[in-house]
């Protein structure tokens, strides 16, 4: 309240200098040179591909198991979304046998960091080094995961962020970041979240109005301290979901690899697959009070906006399509809820 109060008798109501401190701290956090604060984690991803010279009928090589953002954003701006298979294991883009796929007008590779895991980037980075494209991290999902200290979003060209409410770092509406590097592309986001104006009434390229408010920014400076301790209880929800989980028929529902922030995980959601019965238990939990979403029931290259491009088969991204169902792993789940979310799994399995 006195953050949101502050800010109101400032009457500064976009960008201004709580946007400028949250962005300071959001890169000492990340350990980065900039962060851009922007009005969403789709726009976070439009002003990345704009400022990263993407342009109308350029490629970009991205997961089609993802939320449609990531390949929405690159639609947007007139480029095309070539779609790459995912790992089963991982839920993360699969390289193998990419190298095919590039043509001269590929000029960008998005990895995503899809439920709180870190994609290989090891694997995309030397990937895009050979073809000499631009990485540009969705890291929607995974704000706070890193692997050996790197935080995650910050390994490419750019990385970008969501405060979608349910994210991570839960803004309080829409909101989202860029974070880079380099100083020249930072200040190529900068311009380009403001109509590309610089300076004032002069526009040497068309942006848009992507800025974030200042009470997104003063709310969200409150949480960013806490970040690490939220990431702390989703993992302990999820360790003990796989403790309890670990007896089940295997051959009936598999269940999400181990991992912790430090080695690359951070559980933005909790993913079981679900081999031929997840409707059903679906409707089980539903009728035991237990919230459960399928994240994502249609691989993008099997959207209908996406009819238009070039047909893919993409085997592992279909099969996931049909058997991931997550369930509640957010921090504040608390010990009784998260027992009674684990029981009604169980009972559904051992029934
Ligand atoms: C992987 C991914 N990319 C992009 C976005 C877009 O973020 P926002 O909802 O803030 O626009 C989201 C979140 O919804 C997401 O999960």
């Amino acid at each position: 309240m006195e953050a949101f109060e502050a800010v109101l008798d400032s009457g500064y109501f976009i960008l201004g200098p709580e946007v400028e401190a949250f962005e300071k701290e959001a890169a000492e956090y990340l350990g980065a040179a900039h962060a851009i604060g922007v009005s969403s984690g789709t726009d976070a991803l439009i002003v990345a591909l704009m400022a990263a010279g993407v342009s109308a009928g350029d490629e970009v090589i991205c997961p089609s198991f993802t939320f449609f953002a990531t390949a929405g954003s690159i639609a947007r701006i007139g480029a095309i979304p070539v779609f790459v298979d995912s790992e089963e294991d991982s839920f993360n883009l699969d390289l193998s046998g990419a190298d095919e796929l590039v043509s001269e007008r590929t000029k960008a590779i998005m990895p995503v960091h899809l439920f709180g895991r870190c994609a290989a980037m090891g694997k995309v980075k030397a990937f895009a080094r050979k073809h000499s494209l631009v990485v540009i991290e969705d890291t929607a999902q995974s704000l706070g995961a890193s692997v050996c200290t790197k935080k995650c979003g910050t390994m490419g060209d750019f990385g970008t962020y969501s405060f979608f409410p349910s994210k991570n770092l839960g803004g309080f509406g829409d909101g989202g970041m860029v974070s880079c590097e380099d100083d020249e592309k930072a200040e190529r986001v900068r311009r380009l979240r403001n109509h590309g104006m610089f300076p004032k009434y002069y526009h040497s390229k068309v942006g848009g109005n992507f800025r974030i408010d200042a009470l997104q920014a003063a709310l969200l400076r409150k949480k960013l301290p806490h970040l690490d301790s939220y990431g702390e209880g989703r993992s302990e929800n999820a360790a003990y979901y796989l403790e309890e989980f670990a007896d089940l028929d295997p051959l009936r529902v598999t269940l999400p690899l181990a991992g912790s922030a430090v080695d690359g995980v951070i559980w933005n959601q909790f993913t079981l697959k679900v081999h031929g019965e997840r409707e059903a238990l679906k409707e089980h939990l539903l009728k035991h009070e237990v919230g459960c979403e399928v994240y994502y029931p249609v691989p993008l290259h099997k959207q209908e906006c996406f009819e238009n491009l070039a047909p893919r088969e993409l085997p592992v991204a279909e099969k996931l399509a049909g058997e991931v169902l997550s369930i509640p792993v957010y921090s504040e789940l608390g010990e009784e809820r998260r027992e009674q979310v684990a029981r009604a799994v169980t009972t559904f399995f051992k029934s």
